[in-house]
């Protein structure tokens, strides 16, 4: 791989670090990438779906997830892993990246994991060909393209840094404080860098420098290469041997920090864990010499590398081997943003038509499309485009619970309601209010229930007795009025219509085997109309390729007993006018009809 990141990379991004993420958006924005770099956050304490962040004047969401493998599984496009985790988590969490696979790199940002772990990390991710940048980094960037979390500053350092488009560049530092002093030396005296990474400060880091350098050797947007090296460890001379070996051969500038280090009398170890010389070659003198010995283009002192920058680069320009870069078009973000208060991803009111999924409305509201309202609501319930069976069923279930006769407990209390003066939407409420678990709002619990019993293998009489130890009746069993004697012609009409439509009906062939126990019972103990649609339900979702946890959130969140409450509106509507138009008078209870078991009360 030549180029460690390109304009389309995205990154899951381990831990919630919003100010961080907020910069890698700002900076996306900026050079007017299309897509976030962050694609997902894993945030294993959130109980948040996602976390909105700013896109120039806009915002958007970035999904959140439990873990790596979820985040993963979700966004396999995403091949960058950002291990924001703590010291103490870190490992693991590189460790479990490693396994999942589909990484090209990995960040670490944790200072100080255990030596010992860092070590086997590092080379469990070399053996599987990732390049690891870290531990204890600010990370790396390919301006243009794809920024690392804080690297390069706020939105001003970066542009002043021309870190907002590919220069000419590869950079590779320990540190990240430097690295940033770097960008900006190199904007003033060069072109600005095409690749730069911070490789960290611990003893022990993933890549190291060679890993850096070689592909910058091998990228042809690098035209020189500048490494800024420590006292301490013997990395550099890698570097050497390349050169020597003839396998680099673009121009390198290099330093090792640390030349301070002969005027104290004991061994002293600068900030990084990794900045101590054990041995006089591990000495940023020795090294610098070794360096400069090897062709490597070393300046006299740290004072003279922007002079050396500006020669090397005047060279290679003059030589035509760097052109003139032009100055891309840039976004400007916002000094002053408001957050959204609502969130809307169904329909869309601000165009000259508005949209239902980004349809027009006419394009499914006329009759000349063919659409009906199973597609308005496959658009508007779940933003997606559902095939014909499929919107003929879910017409079919509309139609066929729109009404059951006056005697329903909803129709019931909508037409006293009505009866009493109230409004259409008022006396529609009061029936509407009336769906719930016994009546037209069993039909989440069954599915829920009985989808329990069919995934985890339980025979109808298990499932009974599991139902009987939760102590609820089944949803979607018996009826007031229908029975084997005296069938449900509702139910038939659905399962015949999925019978013929569906691709299967795995989850009905199994509750049509509870059914048979249970009328065995109790003819009264049929599979309900509300229990067919639920189980129906799910066996479309799953025969249209949605995930079990999909389908268990549509039936936690409700959306199984819409489709009652959809349909039975019309009939509690009906009922309301049929009241009105009647003209009818306000409605009192026969005393007759109420058994009065009064005592009197006693006194405490
Ligand atoms: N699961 C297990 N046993 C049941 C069920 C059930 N779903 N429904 C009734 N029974 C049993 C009762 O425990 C009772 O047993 P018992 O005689 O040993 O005491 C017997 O059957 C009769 O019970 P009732 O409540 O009198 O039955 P009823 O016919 O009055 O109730 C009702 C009908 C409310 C629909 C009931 O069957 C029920 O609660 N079902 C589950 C909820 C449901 O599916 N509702 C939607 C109905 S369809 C619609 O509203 C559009
Ligand atoms: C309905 O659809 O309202 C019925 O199944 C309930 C009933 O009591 O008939």
């Amino acid at each position: 791989m030549a180029q460690l990141f390109t304009k389309d990379t995205q990154a899951i991004f381990w831990n919630n670090n919003a100010s961080a993420i907020q910069r890698m958006l700002d900076y996306d924005y900026t050079i007017k990438r299309k897509t976030p770099s962050v694609a997902g956050i894993v945030a294993p304490t959130s109980s948040n779906k996602f976390e909105k962040f700013f896109w120039g004047p806009d915002e958007v969401m970035v999904p959140l997830y439990k873990n790596t493998a979820e985040a993963k599984a979700h966004q396999p496009q995403a091949d960058v892993l950002l291990n924001f985790a703590s010291l103490r988590t870190a490992y693991d969490v590189t460790m479990e990246a490693l396994e999942i696979g589909g990484f090209k790199s990995i960040m670490i940002t944790a200072e100080g994991i255990p030596e010992r772990l860092a070590r086997r990390m590092n080379q469990a991710a070399r053996d599987k060909n990732v390049i690891v940048i870290g531990p204890a980094t600010v990370g790396g960037i390919v301006p243009g393209a794809f920024k690392i979390a804080n690297v390069g500053g706020t939105i001003e350092n970066i542009v002043n840094s021309k870190l907002h488009r590919a220069g000419s560049c590869g950079l590779v530092t320990r540190s990240g404080g430097l690295f940033n002093e770097l960008s900006n030396i190199i904007a003033i005296n060069a072109d600005g860098i095409a690749e730069g990474v911070a490789i960290g400060g611990d003893r022990f880091v993933g890549s190291v420098f060679i890993d850096n350098l070689l592909r910058m050797q091998d990228n042809p947007e690098v035209k020189y290469m500048i490494l800024l090296g420590e006292v301490g460890g013997t990395e550099e001379y890698k570097v050497i041997d390349a050169v020597k070996s003839g396998r680099i051969t673009k121009p390198i500038i290099a330093w090792c920090i640390g030349t301070i280090a002969k005027y104290y009398d004991s061994g002293v170890q600068f900030g990084h864990a990794g900045a101590s010389a054990n041995a006089a070659s591990e000495t940023a003198e020795a090294k610098n010499k070794a360096m400069a010995d090897a062709g490597i283009y070393v300046p006299a002192t740290f004072n003279d590398l922007p002079t050396k920058i500006a020669e090397v680069y005047g060279k290679l320009k003059a030589d035509g081997v760097i052109k003139n870069i032009p100055e891309p078009d840039m976004n400007m973000v916002p000094k002053v943003r408001r957050k959204k208060e609502f969130i809307c991803t169904i329909s869309d009111d601000r165009g000259d038509e508005a949209t239902y999924a980004g349809f027009p409305i006419s394009s499914v509201a006329l009759p000349s499309t063919g659409k009906g309202i199973g597609d308005v609501i496959s658009l508007l319930w779940f933003k997606k485009q559902y095939p014909k069976w499929a919107t003929d069923f879910i017409e079919t279930v509309i139609k066929t619970v729109a009404d059951h006769g006056p005697a329903v407990s909803g129709a019931h209390n909508a037409k006293v309601t009505a009866r009493a003066g109230k409004s259409v939407v008022e006396s529609l409420v009061t029936g509407l209010l009336t769906i719930g678990p016994r009546f037209g709002g069993a039909i989440d619990g069954a599915a829920e229930h009985f989808k329990y019993a069919d995934d985890n293998k339980l025979n109808p009489a298990e499932f009974l007795n599991h139902m009987k130890k939760l102590g609820i009746p089944i949803p979607g069993i018996g009826h007031r009025i229908k029975s084997l004697k005296n069938p449900d012609l509702r139910v038939k009409g659905l399962m015949d219509y999925a019978k013929e439509c569906f691709p299967a009906t795995p989850l009905l062939d199994y509750a049509r085997t509870v059914e048979a126990l249970t009328t065995s019972k109790k003819e009264n103990l049929i599979l309900n109309v509300d229990g067919t649609i639920g189980i129906l339900m799910v066996d479309m979702w799953r025969a249209l390729g949605y995930s079990e946890q999909e389908i268990n959130e549509f039936i936690a969140s409700g959306t199984l007993n819409a489709f009652f409450i959809a349909g039975r509106t019309i009939g509690f509507i009906g009922h309301v006018l049929d009241e009105k138009r009647l003209d009818m008078p306000m409605y009192r209870h026969p005393m007759d009809d109420i058994l009065y078991d009064v005592q009197m009360a006693d006194e405490i």
